[in-house]
């Protein structure tokens, strides 16, 4: 059922490109980004947010697509950020041409997003989506600038992450259940228990890519510890902290001074540091914990469905995600 709807979605994806009649220039750089092999979560639970209360799947298509173009800008801009050479085992968009053109084709992308909206739902729910998408689109922003501060932040607490991971991922999540369920006319308790749903999704997902940043083989697609080289406090580097102190002396200690990691032999060292203090068991606790409470708000406020399975089963294939 779900290869069906994501079929659908790359459909819209496709239409929604070539409706916009860019010039090669850009066209070029957004349809790169746009179809370089995402994997479709995001709009994928919009849909089966929808369809588990009550709408059609094709009714939930617009703001599902629309959902995917923004995570997809928010990459874009994010790679330029984080200076990322490679995702989805490709060129980012602002390496294979330029940082102005990536810029602009993430502009564009945001463009095109609203479009959708603007035209694909009568009023009142236009209205709705439309103020939850954008709000979401400054959290994530918010979320984003945390994530820039802290790297020059000596004593960031877990706590100052997960409220970082909360806002710059997890709000995504949130948002695109609480879309299907916008589109659908759920209830109140509905719309809240879709956005527990991608709150604790999205969370255990960031802390799970943290992880791949240090840890992941090359199908991931990006490159390995790049995080580290931007001094980004992720979750290793802050579980590992915790676990042995600020007196450390070593990659860490050096590391949460202000000198992000240069080689691979010094990102071998922090692996290595972060394996030995547990924090491959703390992730795998966090995540579990997440998914747990993710998994939980679906079952208490919504009747079983083949779509609601589904949406646990994302959930439940979250635990093990190596992509
Ligand atoms: C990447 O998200 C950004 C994060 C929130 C970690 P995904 O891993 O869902 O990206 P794609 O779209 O499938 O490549
Ligand atoms: C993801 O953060 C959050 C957003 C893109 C908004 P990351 O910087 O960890 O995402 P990746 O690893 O580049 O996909
Ligand atoms: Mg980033
Ligand atoms: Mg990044
Ligand atoms: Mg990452």
């Amino acid at each position: 059922m779900t290869s069906s709807y994501i079929e659908q979605i790359e459909q819209s994806i496709f239409s929604a490109i070539a409706s916009a009649q860019l010039p090669p220039a850009l066209a070029e750089p957004v349809t790169y980004a746009l179809t370089s092999g995402g994997k479709r979560l995001r709009p994928l639970i919009t849909v089966l947010a929808a369809q588990a209360s009550g709408a059609s799947v094709e009714s939930a298509i617009p703001v599902a697509t629309a959902i995917e173009i923004l995570h997809n800008f928010t990459l874009v801009h994010d790679d330029i950020m984080d200076r990322s050479p490679l995702r989805r085992g490709k060129q980012t968009v602002y390496t294979r041409w330029d940082e102005a053109t990536a810029i602009l084709a993430g502009d564009t992308m945001m463009g095109i997003a609203y479009n959708i909206l603007s035209s694909a739902y009568t009023a009142p729910v236009c209205q709705s989506i439309v103020q939850e998408f954008s709000s979401a689109f400054v959290e994530v922003c918010i979320g984003q600038a945390e994530d820039l501060a802290f790297r020059t932040k000596p004593d960031v607490t877990m706590e100052e992450y997960l409220g970082m991971i909360s806002r710059k991922t997890a709000r995504l999540f949130a948002t695109a259940a609480v879309c299907g369920g916008i589109v659908a006319h759920a209830s109140a308790a509905v719309l809240d228990a879709f956005r527990q749903f991608g709150t604790s999704l999205g969370i255990a997902f960031q802390v799970q890519d943290d992880m791949l940043d240090l840890f992941g083989e090359p199908e991931f697609g990006k490159q390995r510890g790049q995080d580290l080289r931007e001094g980004k406090k992720t979750f290793p580097v802050l579980a590992a902290t915790a676990a042995v102190g600020k007196e450390f002396n070593g990659v860490l200690r050096h590391y949460l001074d202000g000198q992000p990691l240069t080689d691979e032999v010094q990102i071998e060292q922090m692996a290595q540091l972060c394996t030995q203090c547990g924090v491959i068991e703390k992730a795998r606790t966090l995540t579990d914990q997440h998914l747990d409470r993710a998994i939980a708000a679906l079952t208490d406020a919504l009747s079983p469905s083949p779509a609601r399975q589904e949406l646990i089963a994302i959930a439940n294939r979250t635990r093990n995600r190596r992509l």
